[in-house]
């Protein structure tokens, strides 16, 4: 077959080759957007040695035959040889000792010899078991650390009958601490010239110690075995004593000290692995964990797991599936062809003996075998016969053949056990709500910075602080809950499902005033309220929606209510202010709805209405003011409490002299970005737009689309009015103390200056309740009149101008005494902002471009220029600078579609472009590896193609010369230089007959930016419908394209 295709490789250096491609901490990683680069296949050069990397099941499966290939045991399987030589894992085929090992082995390793191991297994889960439990609810659980515990004890007790007690030692196990090392290191070095790892003494010093030090345990155990013989007929004992079938010989001592080796390795890092993503799956995915709790607890009826119980679960079965096709932890293999060969049905010429990477990790989301949700967690894929119907090869976690995993069956038997056991016994949920998986990798990969609390089912709910606004703002609620039960104070149960920290801050204010009307207040997350919700007091539930799905921190408990059958709930008094934006028409206020309807009919009793706060519309904050005076009035009457006449008051603030600075607050390196790159993308004269890049805090991965949540700092300028009119300097220190949960910093010294920038916001407009505050705070009558004046008028007088306090203070300086104390008290804390990502991890993983719309104008309330908090925290900086940031996903919907060939139409203005930019990107780059993409036609909205014609003149000219992007721009200040039209909805409407043409070969369609374009453009889409369809009247037309937009269109709205 002569003509075959040329397998695409990314461009090499001189004698490194593609060195350079390959990510030192996280393999996968750089292989993976390899694939999406360039496809199928590709080559790469390492250090002169050549790798073919197979990304598809067409391509593994061809591979996966026993008499084409053979297991390839090169590169860093080269390296482990190092200790465990030609034993199982990592012997050559001809080497002899494979052969007789693996004879006299797989009998050992078969499900009825498994099954007998059952009970040293249950020793050693009972174990983690009783640790959890002991350690209680508040306890942060590492849960890799410990079921690595489980996985090496478990391994080396079942097969050696050898104690490591790993649970007795606080920090990693030291077999296990050497074994990461060591293997990590072989990755390493594999990919290092060899002259240069002659050089590095220090570290092939401590590669070789490492590899000793498990030798030497190894060597220990087959001693004390031969010294101290015993009757079990375990793995070691078969090794010593049993004669291979065919040729009649046993293992020599170095060959067992080998096996030892390969078992502990091979046989603890993968299946702690998979269970470590297992527990992230189960708890990322309520529903499938409640789903898989209800399986077990039907089979086992609340007794221990049995061996028999374990065919009986199919559920837990999927689970297991699912996760090992999303995370293999062992993520790809090595084959090389016996012959010269050619695959994919003659298209690449591969010779004999070449390295063929397997790459499992990428190919078991091969889209075409699993669909365009190939990337997300269903085990439900796995189910009624669908599995046993997958094409061959399709999931092949454990390997190929007669080098594939011997082990297969004592992990499968080890984490069903283990996992059954504990989704029966504990509820699970991540310290941190917004976790997203991160990933680490030695030669196999796990969790990275997975963090989780295990509270025993069935017990009452325990409040942990859990902070929105990142997760470095410290909190108080242990000063809460002292005061709260010294005095005679009825509890009172707050919590909020909250993402950008609005619903989060309303539940604050509550908290903040609870004392005053008698109630001692506990303050958590919705989901920390999972499986109980208190019944001695009244509870409070402030929540928002997110395209008609819960905030991340109430996933959980949402999932929890809805599946409540009968009147548990019966008890809880509640009330429910929801959060939402009618903009979002079907789904406005869905959660707070669900969850007042919900409450209502498990047995709760609501104390008043529902309380509904639009946030499009400027009464948002009136609204909730309204809404408190409801609530304080009718708890007040019911629980029948009094103001609390405490002699101590309950916020204070005390001012210390001196300058001492304090210790940097909400300092996590984890979290912290580091800015490149800021430049100014507009002429002067516009409205300032930039383009900043940030390398991302370590361990961060993101996807084109995705969002930077971004915790600001006030501008100076805010901050220093707030010092000038309480004649205080930048250098005074305050120490907080509350009776209340606060977010602020409390019982230390901290900088004014950095509670002021960091923690509250200055400019959000004034409440009612704030200005009834301000009135009580006066004794001028001009001054009264003047405030009552904006309370009658509140809608036009401060929400419109968003008048705020500090406006406020500064137009009476003298005659509103308002203390400090006060004074913070009012404001709400410091929201994070999103802003879209605009650039693809193709172009670089480790960084990320932001293209943001700086908000200086003009200040609705007179005289003032008004400054947006984030985005002009965004423009100051300089290269160097640290910013608190951290990755959130964007709506399942908006993301590239998988397949790269699918065209897609776009619509923007302004910094909407920012996360098509990343799209657009993204497709270059693929279309510069020799992928075939479908093009993007962009519309583009801004004023002037010299003033704001964002990016015009060099990515998109440059993307458009490659042909991946067609610009469409209307420009409203020289509409005739955009085919006379002046807003995009315009350009859509001359511009329709390509529209359609795009649509009818399957485009999807992504709008970005302000929620007016958004509505200008469905508007226009309607109306281009009823032009194909004139038979459709603007009503029917708009449900017609609704349902044939229906998956291939979404919306990313700013505002
Ligand atoms: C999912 C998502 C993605 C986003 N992506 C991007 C992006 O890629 N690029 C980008 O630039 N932005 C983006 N945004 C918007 C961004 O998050 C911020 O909302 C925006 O930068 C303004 O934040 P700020 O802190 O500067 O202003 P803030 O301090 O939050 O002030 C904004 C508030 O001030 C009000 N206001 C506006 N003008 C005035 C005025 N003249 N006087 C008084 N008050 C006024 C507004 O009504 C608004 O309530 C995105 C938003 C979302 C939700
Ligand atoms: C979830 C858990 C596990 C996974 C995902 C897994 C995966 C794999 C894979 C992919 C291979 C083939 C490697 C290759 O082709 O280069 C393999 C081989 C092997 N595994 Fe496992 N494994 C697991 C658990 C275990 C356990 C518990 C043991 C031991 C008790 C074990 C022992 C081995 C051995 C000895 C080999 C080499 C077999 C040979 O080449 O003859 N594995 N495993
Ligand atoms: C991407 C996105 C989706 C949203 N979806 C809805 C929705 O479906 N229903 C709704 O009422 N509000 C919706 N909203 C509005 C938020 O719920 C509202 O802004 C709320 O005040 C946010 O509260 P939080 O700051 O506590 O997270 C959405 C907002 C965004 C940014």
């Amino acid at each position: 077959m002569p003509f075959h295709s040329q397998i695409p490789q990314p461009p090499a250096l001189p004698f490194i080759g593609n060195v350079t491609y390959l990510d030192r901490e996280l393999p996968i990683q750089g292989f993976a957007l390899l694939a999406q680069q360039y496809g199928e296949i590709y080559l790469l050069d390492i250090l002169g040695r050549k790798v073919i990397v197979l990304n598809t099941q067409e391509l593994a499966n061809e591979v996966s035959n026993d008499a084409k290939f053979r297991k390839g045991v090169i590169g860093s399987l080269d390296e482990v040889r190092y200790i465990s030589g030609d034993g199982l894992f990592t012997a050559r085929e001809d080497e002899p000792n494979w052969a007789i090992a693996h004879r006299l082995l797989m009998p050992a390793f078969n499900t009825m010899a498994v099954r007998d191991m059952m009970e040293d297994m249950r020793d050693i889960c009972s174990q983690l078991l009783l640790k959890w439990e002991r350690f209680g609810p508040d306890h942060v659980i590492d849960p890799s650390d410990d079921l690595t515990r489980v996985a090496l004890d478990t391994i080396a007790l079942c097969s050696m009958s050898y104690r490591l007690n790993s649970f007795y030692t606080e920090n990693q196990p030291p077999f296990a601490a050497s074994m990461t090392e060591f293997l990590r290191e072989c990755y390493i070095r594999s990919t290092r010239p060899s002259l240069v790892q002659a050089l590095m003494t220090g570290t092939n010093a401590k590669w070789e110690s490492d590899a000793k030090f498990m030798t030497d345990v190894a060597t220990r155990i087959l001693n004390e075995r031969k010294e101290k013989p015993i009757e079990k007929k375990d793995l070691l004992n078969t090794m010593l004593y049993s004669k291979d079938p065919k040729t009649g010989q046993g293992l020599s001592d170095d060959t067992i000290v080998k096996n030892l080796l390969t078992f502990l390795i091979a046989g603890h890092e993968t299946s702690s692995g998979l269970m470590s993503f297992m527990t992230y799956y189960l708890i990322k995915n309520p529903e499938i964990m409640r789903k898989l709790q209800n399986e077990i607890d039907e089979v086992l009826g609340g007794q221990p797991v049995q061996y028999q119980d374990l065919s009986k679960m199919p559920y837990l079965t999927a689970v297991i599936r699912e996760t090992l096709r999303l995370s293999p932890t062992a993520p790809m293999r090595m084959v090389q062809p016996l012959e010269d060969t050619y695959l994919a049905n003659g298209k690449y010429f591969v010779k004999a003996g070449a390295s063929l990477l397997v790459n499992t990790w990428v190919y078991h989301k091969d889209p075409k075998i699993w669909g365009e949700d190939a990337q997300e967690f269903h085990p439900e894929r796995m189910l009624n016969g669908k599995f046993e119907a997958l094409p061959p090869q399709a999931w092949q976690p454990f390997g190929f053949g007669i080098r594939g995993c011997i082990g297969r069956p004592f992990a499968w038997q080890e984490v069903s056990l283990v996992m059954a056991s504990i989704v029966q016994k504990f509820d699970l949920s991540f310290v941190d709500p917004t976790y997203n998986l991160e990933l680490k990798q030695a030669l196999t990969v796990k969790p990275k910075d997975l963090f989780i609390r295990a509270t025993p089912r069935n017990q009452a709910p325990h409040f942990h602080p859990t902070a929105s606004i990142l997760k470095q703002v410290p909190q108080s609620s242990a000063t809460v809950s002292k005061h709260a039960r010294a005095g005679a104070l009825r509890p009172m149960y707050i919590f909020y499902g909250s993402n950008t920290g609005t619903s989060e801050a309303f539940a604050q204010r509550i908290a903040n005033d609870a004392p005053s009307y008698g109630f001692a207040p506990e303050l958590g997350s919705l989901d920390s309220a999972t499986g109980h919700i208190p019944t001695d007091g009244p509870t409070f539930i402030c929540t928002a929606s997110y395209e008609g799905q819960p905030a991340d921190n109430a996933t959980r408990f949402i999932d929890w209510i809805s599946n409540l059958q009968s009147s548990e709930l019966r008890g809880v008094h509640y009330a429910v202010f929801g959060c939402g934006n009618s903009d979002w028409t079907q789904t406005y206020q869905r959660i707070p709805t669900l969850i007042d309807e919900t409450l209502e009919q498990r047995g709760g009793v609501p104390l008043i209405p529902r309380g509904a706060g639009d946030s499009s519309q400027s009464d948002f904050f009136d609204v909730f003011d309204q809404f408190t005076n409801d609530l304080w009035t009718t708890l007040t009457k019911v629980y029948s409490t009094v103001q609390s006449e405490s002699q101590t008051p309950a916020f204070k603030v005390e001012i210390n002299s001196g300058t001492d600075r304090p210790t940097a607050l909400r300092q996590s390196d984890a979290a912290l970005g580091r800015v490149i790159e800021n430049r100014i993308l507009t002429a002067p004269g516009y409205p300032v737009k930039r383009h900043l890049e940030f390398e991302l805090p370590k361990g961060s991965t993101y996807r084109a689309g995705d969002y930077l949540a971004i915790l600001p700092q006030n501008p100076p300028r805010n901050v220093r009015r707030v010092l000038a009119h309480f004649g205080l300097s930048s250098e005074h220190t305050v120490t907080i103390s509350s009776v209340s949960p606060t977010f602020l910093p409390v019982d230390r010294p901290v900088s004014l200056a950095e509670i002021l920038s960091g923690y509250v916001e200055l400019s959000q407009p004034a409440t009612t309740h704030d200005l009834r505050t301000l009135i009580d705070a006066t004794t001028n009558d001009a001054v009264r009149a003047d405030l009552n004046e904006l309370k009658i008028s509140y809608q036009d007088l401060v929400l419109s101008r968003r008048i705020s306090v500090l406006d406020l203070l500064e137009k009476h300086p003298h005659e509103i005494q308002l203390d400090l104390a006060t004074y913070l008290r009012m404001l709400p804390p410091m929201r994070i902002r999103q802003y879209s990502i605009s650039s693809s991890p193709l172009w670089n993983a480790e960084h990320a471009t932001l293209t943001v719309s700086v908000l200086e104008e003009e200040s609705l309330s007179e005289g003032k220029i008004f400054l947006g908090v984030a985005s002009n925290y965004l423009s100051e900086l300089v290269p160097e600078d640290r910013v608190q940031m951290s990755v959130r996903a964007s709506a399942a919907a908006f993301k590239l579609p998988e397949d790269p060939e699918i065209p897609l139409i776009a619509y923007c203005a302004g910094s909407g472009l920012a996360p098509l930019r990343g799209f657009i990107q993204e497709r270059a780059l693929q279309k510069i590896s020799g992928r075939k993409v479908g093009k993007v036609l962009l519309f583009f909205g801004c004023r002037d193609p010299e003033g704001d014609y964002l990016y015009s003149t060099d990515d998109l000219a440059e993307w458009s010369k490659l042909g991946v992007v067609e610009v469409r721009p209307a420009f409203s200040s020289f509409p005739e230089r955009s085919k006379g039209c002046k807003h995009i909805q315009d350009r859509l409407w001359a511009d329709k007959e390509d529209v359609v043409d795009a649509f009818n070969n399957k485009a999807h369609s992504f709008i970005c930016g302000s929620n007016q374009i958004a509505k200008a453009v469905r508007k226009q889409s309607v109306e281009i419908l009823r032009v194909f369809r004139p038979d459709l009247d603007q009503t029917q037309a708009a449900k017609e394209l609704e349902s044939v937009l229906k998956g291939r269109f979404a919306t990313d709205v700013f505002d």
